[in-house]
């Protein structure tokens, strides 16, 4: 039985079947119509979601298979305080496979530790987010072809956005990658999630300009500043608006750029850019649902 709560659970190789196996879906939608037929699985989300709880939800119903679950802690016995060990043993009686997010970092490995059948990590607290890291890799992979060569510019709240941990842990795997990191002074990448960089030798630069260093980049991953992981609002106010990406700044940018958003965004990318080919936001979207299968089938052991 295996648990995906850090993208490393994944090895290289792995990671690249799952990106296939999701193209192979994109392609021949109805041969993994009945894949999941009789297969439950479970969504518990303590905190608030659209996407990474819908796209799973979604994915079972397009394989076949069932969804229960909640979508807020308050539905749950954990409103009467129960743990989220219980929680996942009882769970594990209902489900053949679970979601869980989670405000607090390192829940999914609680649940990991308590469950009987395979559990994905959908995100906990500030730290990690390994399923939309394979929204993300299907996303550059559809749109760019490759992985290699490319410089990767991202951009925003990289102290608390879980999707951008993620992602640099899974990319540094990959050769001849290069990462400009921009953001605020404040909400600078933690050095625990830059240290396989240094490790690796991955090259990076680390700036508070975005417009200088435009021109340089193949993708633009763009995120929101994490207003419920700040310690004090004022600081929020102060940081949110620190990156608004228009088509003015634009003009800077490469003609092929990339420009990514794991959503949901708030200000940081101008509505004037949704139109612009350039904008790849909703694809990513899409290869969310279509990535989730892929994970789903793998953890199950379904063979399409
Ligand atoms: C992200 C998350 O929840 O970490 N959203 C998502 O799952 N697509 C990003 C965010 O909330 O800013």
């Amino acid at each position: 039985m295996r648990h995906i709560i850090s993208i490393t659970d994944l090895s290289l190789e792995e990671i690249n079947e799952l990106i296939k196996s999701a193209q192979d879906i994109i392609a021949n939608p109805d041969r993994y119509k009945e894949s999941c037929r009789d297969r439950k699985l479970a969504t518990l989300f303590y905190e608030p979601s659209t996407r990474t709880r819908l796209s799973f939800e979604a994915a079972m119903y397009e394989l076949g298979g069932r969804v229960i679950g909640f979508s807020e802690a308050s539905s749950s016995s954990a409103a009467k305080g129960e743990s989220v060990a219980d929680t996942i043993r009882t769970v594990s009686c209902f489900a053949d496979i679970i979601t869980i997010r989670h405000p607090k970092e390192g829940a999914p490995t609680v649940a990991a530790n308590h469950a009987t059948v395979p559990i994905i990590n959908a995100g906990d607290g500030g730290h990690n987010h390994p399923t939309q890291t394979l929204a993300d890799l299907l996303t550059i992979k559809n749109e760019k072809g490759r992985f290699e060569g490319l410089t990767i510019g991202l951009c925003g709240d990289l102290k608390f956005g879980r999707t951008v941990h993620s992602l640099i842990t899974a990319l540094c795997r990959y050769p001849d990658i290069r990462f400009v990191l921009i953001s605020p002074e404040e909400l600078k990448v933690p050095s625990y999630v830059k240290l396989p960089l240094k490790e690796g030798k991955v090259p990076y630069t680390q700036t508070t300009d975005l417009v200088r260093v435009l021109p340089e980049l193949d993708i633009l991953y763009m995120t929101r500043v994490q207003r419920e992981r700040f310690f004090n609002e004022d600081d929020y106010v102060r940081l949110k608006d620190s990156y608004i990406l228009t088509l003015e700044k634009l003009e800077y940018a490469k003609t092929d750029l990339s420009i990514m958003h794991p959503l949901p965004r708030v200000n940081e990318i101008s509505m004037a850019i949704d139109s612009d080919p350039r904008a790849c936001y909703f694809r990513q979207v899409m290869n969310g649902k279509y990535i989730r299968m892929a994970l789903i089938l793998k953890l199950l052991e379904v063979q399409a």
